[in-house]
């Protein structure tokens, strides 16, 4: 009897909760639409695609890059792929924050060129000066952007030691998972604008004389050539992380350093830079001492973590110029050997990295 009462309270309670789960599963949707909270927290990717062609010849969509840009929408959510035809594309870039997912792909990095010739001491359409930042021939602003096999260049001439106000920067990069594949930085002073973000660069081609490589991006540069045309003094990579806090560095793996010296590998542009070679070959274009602590005067030597893993080439004698800058054990290279330096494994495919 007690038995019997025991089971069908048992199958009451069943029941009950089975009704409860029916009513509080349809009722799911509703407390959806009426409170967003919870699609904030799921990420929402784009969707769908679109192909946009750029020819400088009259056959695509649009002749100019900036012309195809400005016809995506505002807060965009579709993948866009920007195919850009053989040419020289002589127009100043900028892709804004509001448009994400877009794709500038060219038919090679010697046959696709974009480029402009600003320098920092130039005028901007309110009469001030645009400072080394706004000298960029293509600034994009937006997450997710990338570039596949086309080149980017500022050709505005090479300055003198010395000279004020000749930065000149053929591209900057200030969104969030930015992808570079195939593509060419052409400048002298400032090529490459690596400002905020997590970017990663895989065989790509940046040419330049001084700092051609500055910012404070967290960015990981793979199978690159890191090619110098300085004239007196040159330096590769000037690193802006402020704090011990900030997980900002550029992380060199497989690269190659090429062109003429004497040349700094590195820059301490922050007080915590951080700037790590690793399984890299130097050319014998390295100057005496190989890294530079930007100011003689804060002890930047005592903050920055400089580091070289595994590295070879003639010049590799100059790169182990300081004793500041650390000859790195397996373990303490690791973080910066592969893509989950800029999380990688949650935006960049397999195949991509
Ligand atoms: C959604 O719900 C959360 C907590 O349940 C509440 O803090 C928030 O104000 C709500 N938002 C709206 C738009 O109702
Ligand atoms: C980029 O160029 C490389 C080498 O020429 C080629 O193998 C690759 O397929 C190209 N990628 C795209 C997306 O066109
Ligand atoms: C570090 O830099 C300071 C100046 O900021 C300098 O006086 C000192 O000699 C440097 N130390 C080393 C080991 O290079």
């Amino acid at each position: 009897m007690l038995l019997n009462l025991m089971a069908s309270l048992n199958s009451l309670f069943v029941m009950f909760f089975f009704m409860y789960f029916l009513l509080t599963s349809l009722a799911v949707p509703l407390i959806e639409c009426s409170n967003s909270t919870k699609l904030h927290r799921r990420w929402v990717g784009p969707s769908g695609h679109r192909l946009i062609t750029v020819d400088v010849s009259g056959f695509g969509d649009f002749q100019s890059v900036q012309a195809a840009v400005d016809s995506v929408p505002v807060d965009n959510t579709e993948t866009i792929l920007i195919q850009i035809s053989p040419g020289c594309y002589i127009e100043k870039v900028v892709v804004p924050a509001s448009k994400p997912y877009i794709t500038f792909q060219g038919a090679g990095r010697d046959v696709t060129v974009i480029e402009w010739h600003d320098r920092a001491s130039d005028r901007g359409q309110d009469g001030q000066q645009l400072r080394t930042y706004h000298s960029a021939s293509v600034s994009v602003f937006a997450n997710y952007f990338s570039a596949r096999n086309i080149s980017f260049k500022n050709t505005a001439p090479a300055p003198m030691p010395g000279m004020e106000g000749w930065q000149a920067v053929a591209f900057r990069i200030s969104g969030d998972k930015a992808y570079f594949s195939g593509c060419g930085f052409y400048g002298a002073q400032d090529t490459l604008c690596d400002d905020a973000g997590r970017h990663y660069f895989k065989e790509c081609y940046i040419e330049g004389s001084i700092d051609f490589i500055f910012g404070n991006g967290r960015s990981m540069y793979k199978d690159c050539e890191l090619h110098s045309i300085a004239t007196e003094f040159g330096s590769i990579a000037a690193q802006d992380r402020k704090t011990p806090y900030e997980k900002t560095g550029f992380a060199f793996v497989r690269c190659r350093v090429t062109g003429t010296g004497p040349l700094y590998v590195g820059r301490a542009m922050g007080q915590y830079s951080r700037i790590v070679f690793s399984y890299t070959y130097f050319d014998d274009v390295v100057a005496h001492g190989g890294w530079d602590d930007w100011d003689h005067v804060n002890n930047k030597n005592k903050t920055v973590f400089f580091g070289v893993y595994s590295c070879w080439g003639p010049g590799i004698a100059a790169v182990r110029g300081v004793s500041w800058a650390r000859e790195l054990d397996y373990d303490s290279a690791h973080p910066f050997l592969a893509k989950s330096f800029v999380n990688g494994r949650h935006w960049i495919a397999p195949s991509d990295a």
